[in-house]
C-alpha cells in the first residue's frame, strides 16, 4: 500500500484530486467508482476547479456510487444522488446518464441489488475506486460483520453510523436506517483504489483497518490484500500509523 501524508485537509484533497485526474487522463471513458460523506468534499471542489480550468474532461467518464440510503429519493437533499449532483455532476461535463448510484427508493431490496450488480458487471468493473473510512471501519456502507459481504446488498446501519448520520437531519426518526451498498467484492475487484481520510478522528480506525488483523469486523482491514491501494490522509488522521510514509 501507498501511504501520503499531507499537512493539512486542502492537500489530501490536491492529493485525491491528482490520483483521479491522472486516471481521467489516461483512460478518458474510465469508470470511477465515486464515495460521499465529508471526507471527499473538498476532493471534488479540486476537480470541479480543473474541469472550470480546461484540464479535465468529463465527458466520456462513467461513475458508479458506492450506497444510497433506503427510502429517500434523488431529489431529497440527503440522498447521495442529491450531493453527488451537487458537489460534481452538475459542476462537470459528465453525462447524467452515465452516472449510477443504487435506487433508493426501489421498496424491493433483491431487485435494486440485482440491478446494481449487474450496472458494475455491465461496465466491465471499476478502474478507479475512491473510499471514505468509517470510524467502525465500515467501507462504503458494508458494516462490520462476521462475513464479507460479496454483492450489492441492503444493510441495517449500525447505531454508531446513524448518530454519525443525524447531524444531516432534522430529527432522529428521519434518520434513515437502512441502505444499499456495493458489496466488498465489487470494491476489491476495482483496478485502483483510494482511501481518503483526514482529522484526529480517524487515527485509530486507520491503524487498526491497515495494521491491524484482516477481519469483517473491521470491514476495511480487507484492502490490504487488494494489490493497488493508496492511503491518503492529513497528519492528524495518520499520527497512529506507523507504516512506510510519504510526505507530501
Ligand atoms: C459514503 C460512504 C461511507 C463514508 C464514511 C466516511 O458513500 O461510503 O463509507 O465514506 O462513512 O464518512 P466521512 O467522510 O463523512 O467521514
Amino acid at each position: 500500500m501507498k501511504v501520503y501524508q499531507e499537512k493539512d485537509y486542502e492537500q489530501v484533497s490536491r492529493r485525491a484530486a491528482n490520483i483521479i485526474a491522472a486516471q481521467v487522463i489516461i483512460k478518458p471513458d474510465c469508470v470511477l467508482g465515486l464515495a460521499t460523506g465529508s471526507t471527499p468534499v473538498g476532493t471534488y471542489e479540486e476537480l470541479v476547479r480543473r474541469y472550470q480550468e480546461g484540464d479535465l474532461d468529463f465527458s466520456a467518464v462513467h461513475s458508479i456510487n458506492l450506497d444510497e440510503y433506503r427510502g429517500i429519493g434523488a431529489d431529497h437533499e440527503q440522498s447521495y444522488r442529491y450531493f453527488m449532483n451537487s458537489h460534481l455532476f452538475d459542476a462537470v461535463n459528465i453525462d447524467k446518464k452515465n452516472t449510477f448510484v443504487p435506487d433508493g427508493m426501489e421498496q424491493d431490496s433483491e431487485k435494486a441489488c440485482r440491478d446494481y450488480d449487474e450496472i458494475i458487471r455491465a461496465h466491465g468493473g471499476i478502474d478507479l475506486q475512491i473510499l471514505g473510512l468509517g470510524h467502525n471501519g465500515h467501507i462504503g456502507f458494508n458494516e462490520p460483520d462476521d462475513t464479507f459481504a460479496k454483492g450489492t446488498h441492503c444493510v441495517k446501519l449500525s447505531e454508531s453510523t446513524i448518530s454519525a448520520n443525524a447531524r444531516f437531519f432534522a430529527s432522529m426518526d428521519e434518520v434513515p436506517k437502512e441502505a444499499y451498498t456495493m458489496g466488498i467484492r465489487s470494491i476489491m475487484q476495482a483496478k485502483k483504489i483510494v482511501v481518503i481520510v483526514n482529522g484526529e478522528g480517524k487515527k485509530d480506525i486507520v491503524k487498526e483497518a491497515f495494521l491491524g488483523p484482516v477481519t469483517p469486523r473491521v470491514p476495511a482491514s480487507v484492502l490490504q490484500l487488494h494489490p493497488d491501494v493508496t492511503l491518503v490522509g492529513d497528519e492528524a488522521a495518520l499520527s497512529e500509523y506507523q507504516g512506510s510514509i510519504l510526505k507530501g
